[in-house]
């Protein structure tokens, strides 16, 4: 037996030279792999001297043993320390291609048709007006009847208003914020009210469901329709510049008396007429007119005393100006190529 314990200990031995011969060949860490599985893998030559130390006599046992634990240990740390050398040779820096591009971080942009409402909120700030909120979950009083629009009004009507339960709608414009202000505030009061409004409309270049309005009062004594004119002027100049005109056409709105549309001079053409303009030289911006004495006594304010402007405005269509889209679609339709250029 102590002869075959010598050889088997040269043997060992043999395996470690070679496992150094190998190891210095070894280029990266596949091959490194492959050192490893040939010394001490499970069916390396190391691993069957294991298996022999029970059968070997009793006082060799211990030798063998300790002898083979030990150049395990060694080969293994070995093995480690070369892993650890051959990845600090290729430490990343010199991997990386400083020369390509980089991954730019997805920056968001604000919407469009927020960024055209942040410019109408920054304008009416510099006249001293306020910013007022309301439900965009309206009750019917607020959004029709105490703007002195009557049960049986046309604008009531099933086809262009979402009802919901009871006397609940999807408000259909930002008037009814005039009330809800009102009913909260005495006189002066100078208010803008920026806000999602609903009508059951079919989408089309002009039209959408749901789409924004900003909406504007002014109460106080003594306020007249030149104050009105006044301030939309100085509106639509200070958006579009000096060269804008404005101008009213008589209309009608239950809650104004007297009511008018107002339009502003086609910024596309200069009010020659052109295909944005539909050949008139003026676009529409909405209705507009002087508060209404049945909408004063609605919320407890002397007609007698008091008088009012009120006006609306689409934030779409002011968008779609600024910014020169001609179909407000694109606005929803959320594709992010159209929304980045802006
Ligand atoms: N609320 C009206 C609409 O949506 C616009 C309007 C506002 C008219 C204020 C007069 C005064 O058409």
């Amino acid at each position: 037996m102590a002869e075959r314990l010598t050889e088997i200990l040269a043997q060992i031995a043999e395996q470690r030279e070679r496992f150094y011969a190998e190891l210095a060949q070894a280029g990266d860490g596949r091959n490194l792999d492959q050192v490893r599985v040939r010394f001490l893998g499970r069916k390396a030559p190391l691993a069957q001297y294991f298996d022999l130390i029970p059968k070997v006599a009793p006082e060799e046992r211990r030798l063998l043993g300790k002898t083979l634990n030990e150049v395990r240990a060694e080969l293994t740390e070995a093995l480690e320390k070369r892993r650890q050398e051959l990845s600090a040779a290729h430490a990343p820096e010199e991997e990386i291609d400083y020369t390509l591009p980089g991954l730019a971080p997805f920056v968001g942009k604000r919407h469009p048709v927020l960024q055209a409402m942040d410019r109408i909120k920054e304008i009416f700030y510099g006249m001293g007006f306020t910013v007022e909120e309301g439900p965009e979950i309206e009750d019917d009083y607020h959004n029709f009847e105490a703007l002195n629009v009557p049960p049986d009004h046309p604008s009531r009507d099933l086809q262009d208003t979402f009802y919901l339960d009871g006397e609940f709608l999807l408000r259909t414009h930002t008037s009814p914020v005039q009330i809800r202000t009102m009913e909260r505030y005495q006189p002066p009061i100078r208010m803008i009210a920026p806000g999602r409004c609903y009508r059951k409309d079919t989408p089309d270049a002009t039209h959408s469901p749901v789409f924004h309005q900003v909406e504007g009062l002014c109460v106080d004594e003594g306020v007249t329709f030149a104050d009105l004119k006044g301030v939309v002027e100085t509106f639509a100049k200070r958006l579009f510049g000096p060269e804008v005109r404005i101008r009213f056409r008589p209309s009608f709105f239950p809650f104004t008396e007297p009511s008018a549309e107002y339009d502003f001079s086609c910024m596309m053409c200069g009010g020659k007429g052109c295909r944005v303009c539909k050949g008139t030289g003026w676009l529409e911006i909405s209705g507009a007119g002087m508060v209404d004495p049945a909408v004063f006594r609605f919320v407890g304010y002397d007609p007698e005393r008091y008088t009012g402007y009120a006006f609306g405005m689409g934030v779409e269509r002011i968008a779609m100006l600024m910014y020169q889209v001609d179909d407000i679609r694109l606005f929803y339709d959320n594709d992010v190529r159209f929304l980045q250029q802006f």
